[in-house]
């Protein structure tokens, strides 16, 4: 961006109420960042009615969620954190100003955040169409996805994934990917959200919070479960979850079914086990495409292989969704053990510490004790998608 563009550009979010009194630096630049970085507190009190419970999005782990109103029309979502992080503000806003380089249509996007004394809040464009759980797992509403919509989701999903883990200017292990994680933008478009929060809250039991608050067991690797052990492809696990989620129109486990119907990987392997793969596809479809559903059913399973080795990277996934003449492997026993055990840990980050262009060892070790290794190339499998991101 040149600087007259730049200039612009801040003096559009000025207008809109955002950067007052924020730019802290002397340098034109710096100053620059800091506009594009901060939003007034009283700016967003006044878009969203001082957070009063009619803005109210919902409320997660972290904190509630409100919709705002900017007064120059843009609308927008404001995730307050009420979870109390140790770190400064310092550190607080060198993550945003990180988080907001990572850019791809499959993700909602960080506009900015608010940093006014103990409290901190995140900025986010919104999205109209709620999260996938309020389409999916929702009898009537679940109609308004047709086939068409669900795979192309399960694929957006793959893309944004595919960006977080490789080509994103730092990796980025999301940790939640789950269908309230899935916002639908007007056109159903799916965008991930919740990326990259694990790091502003670094050591924190946030993710403990999360999981309880929204019981998201279902979605855990059993290595993340078990150890803490945390890599690209605990993503991939719970990618593959939501797969057969979006191909049944059923949550990972559902306590009012038959016991072997109950636990979704289970009941998905018997079923492939005995040739009915397309027995899962939700009933509420009147139409669906079986080669794509049958190739959904496999991947989801892929994904769910206890074996970490066994499932395959986001790269790999993209290509076996996009590609016509890709054989996909055929899956084992999915990884069922550990997966509803205690949680015990919690990672110190997010992210590794190398970027894009370094070479890569694709795996963190979230709890100190825990002995899995995993190395693997991050180029194991190289695919461009340069034009696919924003
Ligand atoms: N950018 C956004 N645009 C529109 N709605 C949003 C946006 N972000 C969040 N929401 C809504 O707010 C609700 C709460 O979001 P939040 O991320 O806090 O909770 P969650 O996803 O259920 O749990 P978790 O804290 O584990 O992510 C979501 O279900 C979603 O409907
Ligand atoms: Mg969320």
């Amino acid at each position: 961006m040149g600087f007259c563009s730049g200039f612009c550009a801040c003096f559009e979010r000025l207008k809109a109420g955002r950067g007052a009194g924020s730019a802290r630096s002397d340098h034109a630049d710096d100053a620059l960042d800091s506009f594009d970085l901060f939003f007034d507190l009283h700016a967003l009190q006044i878009a969203t009615s001082f957070f009063s419970d009619l803005n109210k999005l919902g409320h997660g782990g972290f904190g509630p969620v409100y919709k705002g109103l900017m007064p120059n029309g843009q609308e927008i979502a404001v995730k307050k954190l009420s979870v109390d992080s140790r770190q400064g503000a310092r550190e607080f806003t060198n993550e945003v100003k990180l988080l907001l380089r990572v850019q791809h249509k499959n993700l909602v996007m960080l506009l900015g955040c608010c940093v006014e004394g103990p409290e901190k809040m995140l900025v986010y464009e919104y999205l109209p169409n709620k999260s996938l759980d309020y389409f999916i797992f929702d009898k009537q509403k679940s109609g308004t996805l047709d086939w068409t919509t669900r795979f192309r989701i399960i694929m957006g999903v793959a893309r944004g994934l595919r960006y977080l883990h490789e080509e994103a200017p730092e990796r980025i292990i999301h940790r939640d990917i789950k269908a309230s994680n899935i916002l639908l933008d007007e056109k159903l478009h799916p965008k991930i959200s919740d990326f990259g929060l694990a790091r502003l809250f670094p050591g924190e039991d946030t993710h403990v919070n999360t999981f309880r608050i929204s019981g998201t067991h279902g979605y855990m690797a059993p290595e993340y479960a078990m150890h803490g052990y945390l890599s690209v492809k605990t993503d991939v696990f719970s990618y593959g979850v939501l797969v057969l989620e979006i191909v049944s129109g059923r949550k990972n486990h559902d306590g009012r079914l038959e016991r072997e119907k109950a636990d979704l990987l289970s009941y998905t392997w018997k079923l492939y086990q005995g040739g009915k793969a397309l027995d899962l596809v939700d009933p509420t479809l009147a139409r669906c495409n079986p080669d794509e559903a049958a190739m959904s059913v496999q991947l989801g399973l892929l994904c769910c292989q206890a074996s970490i080795a066994d499932r395959p990277d986001m790269n790999s996934i993209h290509l076996m969704l996009s590609s016509d003449s890709f054989t996909l492997p055929r899956p084992g026993k999915p990884g069922l053990q550990g997966r509803r055990g205690r949680w015990t840990t919690t990672s110190t980050s997010a992210f590794s510490n190398t970027n894009a262009s370094s070479g890569y060892t694709g795996a963190t070790k979230a709890s100190a004790g825990s002995s899995v290794v995993e190395e693997y190339s991050r180029n194991s499998m190289s695919h461009s998608s340069i034009d696919e991101g924003r």
